[in-house]
């Protein structure tokens, strides 16, 4: 499974950039608000950092809007994915630039049905949002699996890119129902290593290393 990391917090990326587990990035314009920074300087900045995918999205809703969008950004560096909504027009746009030879990734995922209608766009990515639909009350998990029967049935390449994680679970979940990356929040991606067995164990293991009074260096 790969992992994203889901923001615009260039010094958030670099670090965990620098632990090797990063394989790309997703931005979407509600980050880049959060960020307090110009588009494309701060996109410009991660894509240096990363070598992987960088979603940066559009914010046209028509369809010639959504090209002349993704005409700038994709001049931004070669590993930009161009971001589009799953609107007709950004179905329409994601088969034009996919055909164009740029790598995109459909966002604002509810349905299966929107899925599919992404993987027959070409879309490099799908971004199902779980953790919105368990918002309303609906179970987000359940989707990832839906979508990868449709997309295994038809061996549809686009790849299921789970998003609007919150949770260690959901990057559970999501891998055990075959996504093939999940987009991150820093704070969450750093929180699977955590295990109070692991601190307690290293503690002991240091303590009684401690005692022999060796060293290995
Ligand atoms: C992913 O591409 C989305 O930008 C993101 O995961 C949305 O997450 P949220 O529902 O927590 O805002």
């Amino acid at each position: 499974m790969k992992f994203f990391v889901d923001t615009a917090d260039v010094s958030e990326i670099s670090d965990l950039n620098d632990t090797g587990l990063l394989d790309g990035v997703t931005t979407n314009p509600s980050l880049i608000m959060k960020s307090g920074r110009d588009i494309m300087e701060v996109t410009r900045e991660i894509c240096a950092i990363v070598d992987g995918p960088v979603s940066a999205e559009v914010t046209a809703i028509d369809f010639d809007g959504m090209l002349k969008e993704a005409a700038v950004l994709a001049k931004i560096a070669d590993n930009i994915c161009i971001k589009l909504p799953l609107t007709m027009d950004g179905l329409k746009a994601c088969k034009h630039l996919t055909s164009d030879g740029h790598k995109t990734n459909v966002t604002l995922c509810f349905s299966a049905n929107q899925a599919l209608l992404a993987a027959k766009a070409g879309a490099t990515f799908i971004s199902p949002f779980i953790g919105r639909l368990d918002d309303i009350n609906i179970e987000g998990m359940d989707l990832i699996a839906e979508i990868r029967t449709i997309y295994d049935n038809y061996d549809f390449k686009t790849e299921i890119l789970a998003a609007s994680i919150r949770t260690a679970n959901h990057v559970k979940q999501a891998a055990l129902y075959g996504a093939d990356v999940a987009t991150i929040p820093p704070a969450t991606l750093r929180s699977l290593v955590k295990h109070p067995l692991t601190d307690k164990g290293l503690e002991a293991f240091l303590a009684d290393w401690q005692k022999t009074g060796q060293k290995i260096v």
